[in-house]
């Protein structure tokens, strides 16, 4: 096996080459902090629907584009229309029947070829505002490989693509409606003076541009580089280029080696404005940036991002619908894992910071710090009680939380670590995660209602011989026969207990703790009482737990629950 990851490592060394790094003299994103969101452009239903095994339906697709305009896009690239049929439709469709919104534009794809880019056009007949957007490919990589071309008449296909583009849309008579969008592909992978070269021609082809109608896009096509690199082309290339007040500077990052996100967030500390993206990550390959996650990261550090992801679990579900791909259980923010704890300690330390959000609030200064839970998941649409959840890494914190949380149950502090040890026993035996419900059925069943040595099949207050005491009358049944025990007590349960100690089938106790609570907020509600006795001889404490309408019952069978585990 060794030898073989060294002959691995061996071929890899020569398989595989850093590419060539630009060094800058100084760099500025370093030292910068985001302080505000970027441009947004959903590409899902260009970027993304282009790389599903089943493309979306155009009813999926309407739906989805509904979605992203609830969640707050004001850009989104919805098809590569000469490239395909559905998408021409479906971009004519938002025309035609009038369902892009004012302010919102959207944006086509196309290649850089005279009669794409025609078709193209042809698609966005009647639009109130849109982007063309067209590409092609810097690196030499594409241009001597897949092109057969030389860096001149790569510039030159860009520089032709833009003409072309300028006159598609003023013989369409769109001029001032259609913003142009440039991206030289594989950005990442070209040097760097020739992006730069590139992109000047383009912009001079197209003429006088403003931010608004003139875009650069510059794609992380693949992802090849660390993003520190992506921030350090974009960073040179903004100084390089100048004409900022014309363009704006976009980023575009696929995720090839998991970096999407921390790449997007270094380009925009090193100057990009805009940022394309799709939801969840869907795109060619490992797929694009995942804006949900980088919206939401901004959100946890303050930044208002402008898009609402408020209904997560809604929108998630409507992109597992159109994807047929299931979003991960560990999906930061989504996935249905990442705001639960399993291990005991995880869970005791969110139940005290849920517990003391005033003062933890009043310690930092901000309305949520919660120990292993860095955003409230209510400000994703998630709910509390999936947060703790049980399995054989749980601790007495977990179900007892559980427990009150969902039923209501506060036990005694000293009844925790048995139930504790319940919890673990049953998550042992099932190998798995065990539900709430089984969860209480097994509380229930261990402390309410244990094998039952004794029935309680009487219990009543009568007249005591003490005028200061409590009497109490209790019918008990043992194995078939039938006793009638009275006792008097400063209390109902110190009544049973002593009329309990007559009975010679009973095994000698003492009361050691009582507690007693009511089961939800109603004049009706419920009573629920928690006993500990001592069995005399080892001395050894058993709870037992009752409920009922009268107080004095929920008590008289919390301590038959009690006796008969003593008894067992
Ligand atoms: O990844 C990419 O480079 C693209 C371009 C078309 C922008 O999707
Ligand atoms: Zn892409």
């Amino acid at each position: 096996m060794a030898c073989n990851i060294t002959n691995i490592m061996d071929e890899a060394r020569k398989k595989y080459v850093k590419l060539e790094r630009f060094v800058p003299d100084k760099r500025r994103w370093p030292e910068r902090t985001l302080e505000a969101p970027p441009v947004w452009c959903s590409v899902d239903l260009r970027d993304g629907n282009q790389a599903l095994p089943i493309p979306m339906s155009p009813a999926k697709k309407r739906r989805y584009f509904e979605t992203l305009l609830e969640i707050g896009f004001k850009e989104i690239e919805v098809g590569f229309p000469s490239a395909s049929q559905d998408d021409f439709d479906f971009t004519r469709m938002l025309i035609e029947d009038d369902l892009v919104p004012e302010g919102v534009r959207i944006s086509v794809l196309t290649q850089a070829r005279e009669h794409l880019i025609r078709r193209t056009v042809e698609a966005l007949a009647g639009v109130r505002e849109a982007i063309l957007h067209c590409y092609v490919a810097t690196s030499d990589l594409h241009g001597r490989i897949v092109f057969g071309r030389t860096r001149k008449e790569v510039l030159q296909m860009a520089v032709d693509g833009t003409r072309m583009s300028r006159e598609a849309i003023e013989d369409a008579g769109l001029s001032g409606k259609i913003a142009y969008e440039f991206s030289p592909e594989e950005f990442t992978d070209t040097d760097l003076d020739f992006a730069v070269e590139v992109c000047q021609a383009v912009r001079d082809e197209w003429g006088p541009s403003e931010k608004q109608n003139f875009i650069l896009n510059l794609p992380a096509t693949v992802e090849r580089r660390p993003p520190n690199e992506y921030a350090d082309m974009i960073e040179a290339f903004i100084e390089r280029y100048g004409n900022l007040d014309g363009t704006t500077i976009s980023v575009h990052s696929h995720n090839d080696q998991g970096c999407a996100v921390a790449g997007t967030e270094l380009s925009l500390l090193a100057g990009a404005e805009r940022v394309e993206g799709t939801l969840f990550g869907h795109g060619e390959r490992t797929g694009n940036v995942d804006l949900v996650t980088f919206a939401l990261n901004l959100m946890s550090r303050g930044i208002d991002s402008g898009l609402d992801f408020s209904k997560l679990p809604e929108i998630a579900k409507m992109v597992e619908e159109a994807s047929l791909i299931p979003i991960h259980p560990r999906h930061p923010y989504a996935g249905d894992l990442v705001f639960t704890a399993f291990s005991g300690s995880h869970q005791d330390a969110i139940r005290k910071g849920v517990d003391r959000l005033d003062d933890s609030a009043a310690l930092f200064g901000c309305g949520w710090k919660v120990p292993y839970l860095h955003i409230d998941p209510a400000d994703v649409g998630r709910k509390y009680e999936r947060l703790i959840r049980i399995n054989s890494q749980s601790g007495k914190g977990g179900a007892t939380y559980i427990l009150e949380k969902e039923y209501g149950y506060t036990p005694p502090k000293r009844m925790l670590p048995e139930i504790g040890a319940l919890a673990q026993k049953l998550a042992d035996e099932s190998g798995n995660e065990i539900s709430a419900k089984e969860l209480l059925a097994a509380f229930e069943k261990e402390f309410f209602n244990p094998p039952a040595k004794h029935v309680l099949r009487k219990f009543s207050r009568v007249e005591p011989k003490n005028p200061d005491m409590v009497g109490v009358e209790i019918v008990l049944d043992t194995g078939g026969e039938r006793e009638t025990l009275s006792g008097e007590g400063n209390g109902p349960i110190s009544a049973m207990v002593h009329a309990l100690r007559d009975s010679e089938r009973v095994v000698e106790f003492t009361l050691d703790d009582f507690f007693e609570q009511t089961l939800g907020h109603t004049a009706d509600a419920k009573a629920a009482a928690f006993v500990s006795v001592k069995r005399s001889g080892d001395g050894k404490v058993f709870y037992g737990a009752g409920t009922h309408v009268n107080i004095d019952k929920a008590a008289a069978n919390a301590v038959m629950a009690a006796l008969n585990r003593a008894s067992m």
